[in-house]
C-alpha cells in the first residue's frame, strides 16, 4: 500500500480543472484507486478526489460503509468509485451541514449543499453508476466532485461566522488525524 502525501489548500494544483478518465481498467487506473484508499483510510476520511494527491484525474471515492470517526454521527455511505461524475440537483433546495477536508485540515465550516441529487459516472472497470441519492451522501458526493474543479469548500462557505477551528468548535471529537 502507499500513502500519499494530501496537497493542501494553498497549492494550485487543488484550482485547476481536472481531465476526464479515457482508459478504464488498466494497472494505472487500479494503482491511482488503491493509493487513494489507503490515503483515505490513513486520514480517516470520508472522501478523497484524485486531485488532492496531485493527480489531474477526474477520480474521487468516497464512503466507507461504516461509521467514519470523523463524522461520528454521519450516516453510513456506500464504499465508491466514481470517475468523470455529472451531477445533476433534483429541485432547488438546500441544506447546510458541517465539512471539513483532508486539504484544509484543522478547520470546518458549514456548507449550503443541494439536498437532493443524481450522479453518474463510472467505477474503475468502465461500467455505469448512475445514483439518486440525498442528505449527507449528496453533500459528500458534491464536496468531491468540487475537488475536479478546483473547489475547496472555505470557497462555498457563506457564513464565516460558522467557520472556524475543529477543536474549538467541537472540543469533544476526536479529530488527532484532522
Ligand atoms: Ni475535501
Amino acid at each position: 500500500m502507499t500513502i500519499q502525501t494530501i496537497l493542501k489548500m494553498g497549492d494550485p494544483r487543488l484550482l485547476r480543472v481536472a481531465q476526464p478518465v479515457t482508459r478504464f481498467n488498466t494497472p494505472q487506473l487500479h494503482a491511482l484507486l488503491q493509493d487513494l484508499n489507503d490515503t483515505m483510510i490513513h486520514a480517516n476520511g470520508a472522501g478523497l478526489a484524485a486531485p488532492q494527491i496531485g493527480v489531474d484525474l477526474q477520480v474521487v471515492i468516497f464512503g466507507s460503509g461504516e461509521a467514519n470517526p470523523r463524522y461520528p454521527d454521519a450516516p453510513v455511505v456506500p464504499r465508491t468509485v466514481l470517475i468523470n461524475p455529472t451531477l445533476t440537483p433534483l429541485g432547488d433546495e438546500e441544506e447546510e451541514g458541517w465539512e471539513g477536508c483532508l486539504s484544509v485540515p484543522g478547520l470546518r465550516g458549514v456548507v449550503p449543499r443541494f439536498k437532493r441529487l443524481r450522479y453518474q459516472g463510472f467505477d474503475a472497470l468502465g461500467q455505469t453508476i448512475d445514483r439518486t441519492v440525498e442528505g449527507f451522501h449528496a453533500r459528500v458526493v458534491q464536496h468531491e466532485c468540487d475537488h475536479l474543479i478546483g473547489v475547496l469548500y472555505p470557497m462555498r462557505v457563506r457564513d464565516f461566522s460558522r467557520f472556524g477551528f475543529t477543536e474549538v468548535l467541537f472540543p469533544g471529537l476526536d479529530a488527532a488525524d484532522d
